[in-house]
């Protein structure tokens, strides 16, 4: 094992969040020589502390041990100039923006960010944006494109298989990235995202689902293939009692990869109202 590599990664991970050696040590409670020694690659964390040490870093125990630097399909993916996905902000960021306006600086969350289109293009309208993905390519990528566009966007590197927020949101979104998560992980995380939605705040994301008629995609990656698509109407089942802006789904034409072929997608845009339960018909 690699200790520079962690203590390289734990150095990175704290300064990107503004912490101290001192801070990081508390909220650990361990003493600050502890962290400089990580840092400086003398000494090694130990095993029991990685997944609170990832947690306090917005990051995962794989990453902290180097596991992760490994390239993902979409590292390949996005080491390219052009944007894989395009520079358009998907039509649901719209929708949030209609339910909750920016008239303050509402917390949004972009989970699965990539390249960093929807994330930036909030920014843009004046929301506080932090934003996550898997891939160190993409996420290189999405900071250009916020620094292009002189907005501040918080980019972190996290799994969604052991990410979980831990401060609250009023915009949680999240864009063809669910459907990553295996099926029996789907409800405790919508779950998770619920909790850490505040009073009258948006979830709004979209997650493919499979129907016999459709063949899978052809740029489909070994991760998809194995979570499996999800059912008609399970997304919006895991808000049944938030307020539906958005329950749709839609089928529709799509050519990544450069080859033509068909998507089955449920979108949902569901407000959390407080004060009252909502029935939906
Ligand atoms: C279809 S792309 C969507 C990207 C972006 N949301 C957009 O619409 O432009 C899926 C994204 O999910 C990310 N991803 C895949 N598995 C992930 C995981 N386990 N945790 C976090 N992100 C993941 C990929 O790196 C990729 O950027």
């Amino acid at each position: 094992m690699n200790h520079l590599r962690t203590g390289e990664v734990i150095n990175k991970r704290r300064k990107e969040l503004g912490l101290t050696q001192n801070q990081l040590a508390k909220a650990l409670g361990i003493s600050f020589q502890a962290v400089s020694k990580w840092e400086n690659g003398t000494a090694y964390p130990d095993i029991g502390m990685l997944p609170r040490l990832a947690a306090v870093l917005g990051t995962t125990a794989d990453a902290l041990l180097g596991c992760s630097s490994a390239m993902t399909e979409y590292d390949r993916r996005y080491r390219t100039d052009d944007y894989y996905w395009g520079l358009v902000p998907n039509s649901i960021c719209y929708e949030a923006m209609k339910a909750l306006p920016p008239v303050r600086p509402y917390r949004v969350l972009d989970i699965g960010c990539g390249e960093g289109k929807d994330a930036v293009f909030f920014a843009r309208c004046g929301y506080a944006v932090t934003a996550f993905d898997k891939s160190w390519e993409g996420l290189e990528k999405a900071k250009r494109l916020a620094e292009h566009n002189k907005v501040d966007v918080r980019f972190f590197k996290a799994d969604i298989f052991d990410y979980r927020p831990e401060t609250e949101y009023d915009i949680i979104f999240s864009s063809g990235v669910l459907h990553f998560l295996s099926a029996d992980m789907r409800e405790e995380f919508c779950k998770s995202l619920k909790a850490h939605t505040a009073d009258n705040g948006i979830n709004a994301m979209n997650v493919f689902v499979g129907k016999p008629f459709i063949s899978p995609a052809p740029d489909l990656t070994e991760e998809e293939e194995r979570a499996g698509l999800w059912h008609s109407g399970e997304l919006s089942g895991y808000y049944h009692d938030w307020f539906f802006h958005i329950c749709k789904e839609e089928i529709f034409d799509c050519s990544s990869g450069g080859t033509a072929h068909k998507h089955c997608m449920d979108t949902l845009v569901a407000q959390k109202r407080t004060g009252g339960n909502i029935t939906h018909a």
